[in-house]
């Protein structure tokens, strides 16, 4: 395809971190977006696993606009109401007691790294600062995150890595146990792997983890920036394990894509935190802070759950009749609307012949097509997207 005028611009102008595809996105409605030839694609990614309600939702823009025209921004150095019932409606609906708000998932994460360590010294645990992480984890790209995640590609390139991080493999609640040290202050793990290929773990190993960080004395931090709000079919992903973490991590999802993120906690380890300790400049604005709040509102009332759970079912069923038609696929992974296919060679290419047929969706370790629409989608859409897999995957 013949790059236009913005692409070949956008070519030069930024810091070589983007592998582009050739699409410039002028438009969003629901789960359509078009792009700036007017040709309409239907969106199985949503911003990676961030528009949950679908594109321009009624509700959150006309909050923002309300917003902006109110009260953008004034610093964390005084109260204000957007945000105050943000995070009372996430205490209400979770384990949490406090929450810390932040602009990004790597963000909420650092907060729950720093977290982990000034709670081992408040608790008389000095010598406790390392976190035990999952290979085949993602926490993020700043140097901390990057050096608690369990990849080499992430990793590559920006050592010396933040000290600290003590890798077993995913879904091995014996591994961690055998990894616990004197020095270990909390386990970090996803509920469920994302950019690790759509890996849902053993119906006991988060029991089992939750067990193992109680016997210790440590904390157990889930990282739900993908699998959170709704996403996986329960408003957070833990809920399908039947144990609550003392801290968890929020953002993709939470602002509909505006940049939040967030961090929850108990009030035994959040209090560990004082005055000075955190901060940061944006994170919780006026303005952000309206529009989460609208997302909020939307999962009370417009049955977004629900939706999820139905149609990510009717889904799934959809993707295991593909898996019986094509040997090419290896299997079918994933929970609520987070769903994979996962391929027996590498399935890059795939992602661009959806697009060329109109339906957007992603490639994660390179063999696995990640599917994560928007979670009011209809059952109509996903049946189109399974019409078109089933013709690509014959030319596989
Ligand atoms: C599980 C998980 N944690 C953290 C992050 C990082 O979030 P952000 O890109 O907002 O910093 C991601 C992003 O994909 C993620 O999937």
């Amino acid at each position: 395809m013949k790059k236009t005028r913005t692409m070949e611009i956008s070519d030069t102008v930024f810091a070589n971190t983007y592998a582009r595809q050739p699409l410039c996105l002028v438009k969003g409605k629901g789960a359509t977006v078009w792009d700036d030839k007017g040709n309409a694609y239907t969106d199985f990614l949503a911003g990676i696993a961030v528009v949950s309600l679908g594109h321009s939702h009624e509700g959150v823009a006309k909050a923002i606009c309300e917003q902006a025209r109110t009260l953008v921004h004034v610093s964390n150095l005084y109260y204000t109401e957007p945000q105050t019932l943000l995070a009372r409606w996430l205490v209400e609906k979770s384990f949490a007691e406090q929450v810390f708000l932040c602009n990004s998932g790597a963000e909420a994460n650092e907060a729950a790294i720093k977290l982990a360590r000034i709670y081992a010294k408040k608790q008389g645990h000095p010598e406790r600062f390392r976190v035990i992480c999952a290979t085949g984890s993602f926490h993020g790209r700043t140097l901390a995150t990057l050096s608690a995640t369990g990849q080499e590609k992430v990793q590559k390139g920006f050592e010396p890595l933040v000290d600290g991080f003590d890798f077993v493999p995913y879904n091995n609640a014996k591994a961690a146990a055998d990894t616990i040290s004197p020095h270990t202050a909390a386990i970090l793990v996803e509920p469920l792997q994302g950019e690790g290929g759509i890996v849902v773990p053993d119906a006991d190993y988060l029991k089992k983890l939750r067990a193992l960080c109680d016997e210790a004395g440590i904390l157990l931090m889930l990282d739900e920036v993908q699998t959170g709000m709704g996403r996986t079919g329960k408003l957070f992903c833990h809920e399908h394990f039947g144990i609550t973490p003392d801290v968890m991590t929020l953002a993709k999802a939470l602002g509909n894509g505006l940049p939040i993120g967030a961090m929850l906690t108990t009030q035994k380890a959040g209090d560990a935190l004082a005055p000075g300790t955190h901060a940061t400049t944006f994170g919780g604005t006026p303005l952000i802070c309206a529009g989460a709040l609208a997302v909020a509102k939307a999962f009370d009332e417009e049955g977004v759950l629900e939706n999820c759970v139905s149609v990510g079912s009717h889904f799934k069923k959809q993707l295991a009749g593909l898996a019986s038609r094509h040997a090419c696929v290896e299997e079918v992974k994933g929970l609520g609307l987070l769903l994979g296919l996962k391929m027996k060679k590498d399935a890059s290419s795939l992602v661009d012949a959806c697009r060329e047929k109109g339906f957007l969706i992603n490639c994660v370790q390179g063999h696995t097509l990640r599917f994560a629409p928007p979670l009011n989608i209809g059952i109509g859409q996903v049946d189109e997207l399974i019409k078109v897999l089933d013709e690509v995957l014959k030319e596989f």
